[in-house]
């Protein structure tokens, strides 16, 4: 068994050594009975409840949707979540932790008392609240290989989370990603299904053994299913793939997360062979439930079922369309009285039937109970000094020094040594908001002192005394025995971040490459990106090149591969391009990279 964070184990063994564990004996409605089977508790309620209380429990608003908060009584409203961008303000961990208490006090008014379950993006730690740890993005984690990492990063992600009070992570992004123009490369493991398959240990990380444990959290298999293999890498675009390739490729990693008890599972907003993944009723229903048995709920994506039949909004047919289709949660951000008052007059038409609506409250429901939710619905305020703990910073550590991929190092130009004159420059050596990336503290993250942390450039003055910073290169001169460019991409997320054309270096970074090519002191570039950029061109000019992915708020992890600290050990989890005009390019695949999956160096000897 997987060994407990202290604190975890001391909340267990307190809970039963008080008996704060023990539920109340029998006495009022068996729902409220916790010695009883979920089962028969999740029947008890059911027949208890009233088409508008099933409405409710089917319909996910955005908090900021929520504009007066006792519509979430009045419209027994079962789920909210924030967006990418939506925090409390302040956004620190305790007025997130009031927030979601004062949502739940006001749900358990209602006449059956059924508590929330508030959802979030917490992709690569609990990103959305300042302060917290985050962790390197998903690329990075596939090139670890370590899928016992993952698995401790989503435990410790969890208990952030849950100190919070949030009962559920939209996480993780289980894509399989084929082109990397896709702006959501970075949420990927990587470009085989293998890596999904084994990374999905961070599904185990973050529900723990048991959903009752109080630093567990509900984690979500996304996006079900295809995102990562659209046509020219366009988010949210089409799928184009025979089925025998669809399941090879996309379908190994839901069954992993499936066999692992993944509680919910959200769909795609990509299409497949034209059909929006929305209203697939196959894959979701006769492959992901019937197939693949999954028993959990389905969530829709924010505004998804708009999407079916290609118009602005939602219409009767895309509500029944999608609900019967499988899905059993609706995210609908802002109108949510709209898509209850629709919903509901499709199963008094008929067409959508009272057994489909029960069995979608019935897999809501079974997580609630599952999660202890009737028992303790409110935030469990020991775990909320797990965020942005020195342990857990100390893990995001190492999962930055073990996502670090060698790609070139010539005449041992790495790694340095602190006797060494080091010149640092590049708009990312000393920028958290880059090194971060998107999904930090706001849905596309930007630069800047977004969130605390330790920028590559201080990890590098921590090794050694011999660092000297310019951003843009300025100053460079023979006196330095070596020069470190941090240099790649600006935040950025979902398809604001596709790359339909160019995928190399912008000019900023271009102008200030040259100042160094120009001085003739040796050169390692550390590229700070959510995918493989197109560096041929510039590659003979650099005497070392790491590939730091998006590395989060530890980036001292950088500093201990360059310093050498830590022997790199990571190694690339897709296909690296030789020039945009390859892409998709994949393993496999007959094309000529300029390196290949799989591939990484280590140092020599270990210094
Ligand atoms: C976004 C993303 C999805 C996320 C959801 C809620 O559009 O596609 O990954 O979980 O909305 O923020």
């Amino acid at each position: 068994m997987r060994v407990r964070s202290k604190l975890t184990l001391s909340l267990l063994a307190g809970a039963l050594l008080l008996g704060s564990h023990t539920p109340a004996l029998a006495s009022g409605p068996a729902y409220r009975n916790a010695w009883l089977p979920v089962r028969v508790r999740v029947n008890d309620l059911l027949s208890r409840m009233t088409l508008d209380d099933k409405l409710g429990q089917m319909t996910q608003p955005e908090r900021l949707g929520i504009t007066d908060p006792a519509d979430v009584a009045k419209y027994r409203i079962g789920s909210l979540l924030s967006g990418g961008s939506s925090q409390p303000s302040p956004n620190t961990p305790v007025s997130w932790a009031d927030m979601y208490d004062g949502f739940q006090k006001t749900a358990l008014t209602t006449p059956l008392g059924i508590p929330l379950i508030y959802g979030v993006d917490a992709v690569h730690g609990h990103n959305g609240v300042y302060g917290a740890t985050v962790f390197p993005h998903n690329i990075g984690l596939g090139a670890t290989r370590d899928p016992d990492l993952a698995e401790r990063i989503g435990h410790a992600t969890a208990e952030e989370v849950a100190g919070t009070g949030i009962d559920w992570n939209f996480s993780p992004c289980l894509c399989v990603a084929r082109n990397d123009r896709w702006g959501r490369t970075y949420e990927s493991f990587g470009e085989v299904p293998e890596l999904a398959v084994s990374m999905s240990s961070i599904i185990t990380g973050m529900q723990g053994r048991s959903l009752k444990s109080p630093s567990s959290v509900v984690a979500t298999a996304k996006h079900f299913i295809g995102d990562g293999g659209t046509t020219g890498g366009k988010d949210q675009g089409e799928t184009t793939l025979p089925e025998s390739e669809l399941r090879k490729i996309h379908l190994p990693p839901f069954k992993a997360a499936v066999d692992r008890g993944v509680g919910t599972v959200m769909i795609s907003y990509s299409s497949w062979n034209g059909v929006k993944m929305h209203g697939q009723s196959y894959l979701i229903n006769n492959v992901l439930k019937g197939e693949l048995g999954f028993k959990g709920f389905v969530i829709s994506d924010y505004n998804g079922i708009d999407q079916i039949d290609g118009q602005k909004g939602f219409t009767p047919a895309e509500v029944t369309a999608s609900i019967n289709a499988g899905i059993d949660m609706v995210m609908v951000p802002f109108e949510f009285k709209k898509f209850i008052d629709t919903l509901r007059g499709e199963v008094q038409a008929g067409h959508v039937t009272m057994a489909r609506i029960d069995d979608a409250n019935r897999r809501i429901l079974t997580k609630k109970f599952e999660l202890g939710l009737f028992e303790k619905p409110l935030t469990d305020r020991r775990l909320t000094s797990t965020i942005g703990s020195k342990d857990h910073r100390a893990l995001a550590r190492q999962a930055v020094r073990e996502s670090q991929v060698l790609l070139k190092n010539e005449h041992g130009v790495l790694p340095l040594n602190k006797h060494e004159k080091v010149f640092v420059a590049g708009k990312s050596a000393n920028d958290i908001g880059n090194q971060a990336g998107g999904w930090t503290v706001g849905w596309q993250g930007t630069s800047g002192p977004v969130t605390p942390g330790t920028t590559i450039l201080q990890g590098m003055q921590q090794a050694s005394k011999n660092v000297t910073f310019s951003k843009d290169g300025t100053g460079i001169d023979k006196s330095y025995d070596v020069a470190v460019a941090v240099v790649g991409e600006t935040p950025y997320a979902e398809g604001k971040g596709d790359r339909p054309q160019g995928m190399g270096l912008d000019q900023t970074d271009l102008d200030t490459l040259k100042k160094l090519k120009d001085s003739g002191v040796p050169t390692v570039v550390v590229l700070v990106s959510g995918r493989p950029l197109d560096i041929a061109a510039q590659l003979p000019d650099w005497d070392g090149l790491v590939a730091s992915w998006l590395p989060g708020t530890e980036g001292d992890g950088v500093a201990d591969v360059l310093f050498g600290a830590y022997n790199p050990t990571g190694k690339l989890p897709v296909t690296w391009m030789k020039s945009a005009d390859q892409q998709p390019i994949n393993v496999g695949d007959g094309q000529t990279p300029l390196f290949p999956f799989g591939y990484g160096l280590r140092y020599r000897k270990h210094f």
